[in-house]
């Protein structure tokens, strides 16, 4: 899950400038996205996230950790991509029910980045996600999201990368 828990922590850090709805309002007067999401995280967090699969495919291929689900180029790239589309539709959901940049939206903001990146692969890869997320892995998925989500927030927070512990 590693390219996928990258690219946020990645954004958050490298993020900023051209918001990706360039500013502009929906018609229902509010942001389309907010100035949360940009060109520059975006490209930085999917980059961020691709490093680290290649990374992975490397050092599996140096060291054969069979018992670890092989990555590829397209399944590290579906779940890179797919965390921060996750994240962006959810801001674009967030904004329409009126809440603020940076707000809290509790299971949303936890579960974005899993349902991006797991819509992505079922469409594009499904075989990748059929064979290696299996119950007892999505289970742990599902617990150990929210829980290294909060961890990684309220370390941004500390070091003054985040502006809100959430
Ligand atoms: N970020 C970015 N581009 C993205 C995603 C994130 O620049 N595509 C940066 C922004 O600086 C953002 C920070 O990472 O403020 C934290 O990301 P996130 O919590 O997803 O954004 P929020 O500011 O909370 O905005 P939203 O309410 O829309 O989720
Ligand atoms: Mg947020």
């Amino acid at each position: 899950m590693l390219p996928a828990y990258v690219p946020n922590p990645i954004a958050a850090l490298f993020g900023g400038g051209t918001p990706i709805d360039f500013g502009k309002n929906s018609p229902d007067r509010r942001r389309i996205l907010g100035d949360g999401k940009t060109y520059r995280g975006l490209f930085f967090g999917v980059l961020g996230g691709v490093g680290i699969g290649l990374l992975q495919i490397w050092l599996s291929g140096m060291y054969g950790l069979p018992s670890l689900p092989l990555h590829t180029y397209l399944s590290v790239a579906l779940l890179a991509s797919g965390a921060l589309l996750g994240d962006i539709c959810k801001s674009y959901f967030k904004r329409r029910l009126g809440k603020k940049r940076g707000e809290k939206w509790p299971i949303a903001d936890q579960y974005d980045l899993v349902s991006g990146a797991f819509i992505l692969m079922l469409l594009f890869d499904p075989s990748w996600i059929l064979t290696y997320v299996t119950l007892p892995v999505l289970t742990i998925i599902l617990i150990l999201t929210p829980v290294l989500h909060r961890a990684v927030n309220m370390f941004g927070y500390l070091v003054g990368v985040k502006e809100v512990p959430w």
